[in-house]
């Protein structure tokens, strides 16, 4: 090889590195499951049988959580019927293990569609504030998870740091917060 083509095949070296690079990336971005939200720990305060309903705690700020439950494995199809069974503490930032305040099951809808209001939990033990689920549906295994809150403090304290994106809920409003949550099984 003469100088001058060694010098112009140094010069496009970089570029094929590049194109390898991000050629990888798109597959590895297009991987069956890439959306799957990640479990997170249960933690020691579930309890099962909590209620049905859509309304869970009234006694604090007011918090709408809606979101939509879909399949990981194209990250689009929507589960129908899907439980979702949330619990968090109330707002002296303690559990109810006595009775079922601050619990509640719900379901999706045909579209995959869920929305539930409740209190916007204090933290609690340095913890991030946050919220429990655990979602179960027809077909796919049972996920225990958590969501958080974007721009707590505490996050970065917490394994919670760890959480992908959309398990760190977004929030708009005043008088009523409402964050999305999309849950990939
Ligand atoms: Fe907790």
């Amino acid at each position: 090889m003469e100088r001058k083509d060694f010098l112009k095949l140094i010069g496009i070296l970089p570029l094929i590195i590049t194109g390898v690079k991000s050629r990888a990336g798109e597959v590895s971005n297009s991987v069956e499951g890439a959306c799957k939200t990640n479990r997170d720990a249960e933690g020691p305060f579930y309890k099962a049988k909590a209620p049905e309903r859509t309304v869970i705690e009234t006694d604090g700020t007011p918090l709408t959580i809606a979101g939509t439950v879909l399949h990981a494995a194209d990250c689009k199809t929507p589960v129908a019927n899907a439980i979702i069974d949330v619990w968090h503490c109330r707002k002296n930032g303690e559990y109810d293990m006595e009775g079922f305040k601050g619990r509640g099951q719900l379901k999706t809808d045909a579209k995959g569609d869920y929305s539930f209001t409740t209190i916007f939990p204090p933290p609690y033990s340095g913890r991030p504030r946050h919220i429990h689920v655990k979602v179960r549906a027809n077909g796919f295994n049972e996920l225990t998870t958590q969501l958080y809150f974007e721009g707590d403090p505490n996050i970065q304290n917490d394994f919670a740091r760890n959480a992908e994106k959309s398990r760190v809920i977004a929030l708009s409003g005043n008088d009523v917060k409402k964050g999305t949550f999309n849950i990939y099984l």
